[in-house]
């Protein structure tokens, strides 16, 4: 791993652990990543969003509204638009930068993007059917009130284990768990996996 890398390695054990520290990450974390962003694109590997794809298979209904949080460059949230045709998506990052990049490749008016911080999202409780984090630090606290009681939150890290920003599943598991999600489903593709659960 690079420097960067294991920077967001440390960063997000550091906050899953305790939330409080993202405010010591946040200037530093949003800069590495505004400074990444022009070349970010060119250093996905083709298949990177194998695993988002591959669970969004188990989702037993089409989502209507849908946020995408660290969108980055926008790239799961425009497939979560190509996917389902009805949706209206939210993308939501920290970096200027990135967004700069999600809205030059923005091909649908259905994705918008808006700088909002995932440690406190500017949307009111249960507003989405479905969120998406594709290589993100959950914030499992905002990941409870916003997703809507009996709709869905998938987590995929498209490197698995090696993915710089990484949570093992049984912490999720147990995380969601104490929040009242349930229903968990896991899947591999490419060289990643991603979780499904459902909101109770
Ligand atoms: C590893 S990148 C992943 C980008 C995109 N999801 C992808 O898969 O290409 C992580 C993204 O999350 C953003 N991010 C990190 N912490 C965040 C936070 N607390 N709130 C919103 N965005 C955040 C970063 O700025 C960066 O764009």
């Amino acid at each position: 791993m690079t420097l960067g890398q294991r920077f967001a390695r440390f960063a997000t054990n550091a906050v899953v652990r305790r939330p409080a520290l993202w405010r010591l990450f946040r200037a530093p974390m949003r800069r590495q990543f505004d400074r990444l962003a022009p070349s970010w694109d060119s250093m996905r590997r083709p298949d990177f969003l194998a695993p988002l794809e591959a669970v969004l298979d188990c989702l037993p209904a089409p989502p209507k509204r849908v946020l995408d949080i660290g969108t980055g460059t926008g790239a799961a949230a425009r497939l979560v638009a190509a996917c389902y045709p009805e949706a209206d998506v939210i993308g939501v990052d920290v970096s200027e930068r990135m967004l700069d990049e999600a809205r030059r490749l923005s091909d649908s008016t259905r994705v918008t993007y808006r700088a909002a911080d995932a440690q406190r999202l500017p949307f009111e409780d249960a507003s989405f059917d479905l969120v998406t984090l594709n290589n993100m630090i959950p914030f499992f606290d905002e990941l409870a009130r916003v997703v809507a009681p009996g709709r869905h939150l998938v987590i995929a890290f498209t490197g698995g284990s090696g993915t710089p920003i990484y949570v093992p599943p049984e912490r999720l598991r147990s995380a969601l768990g104490a929040r009242g999600f349930a229903e968990f489903a896991e899947v591999s593709a490419g060289r990643g996996t991603a979780l499904l659960a459902r909101k109770s």
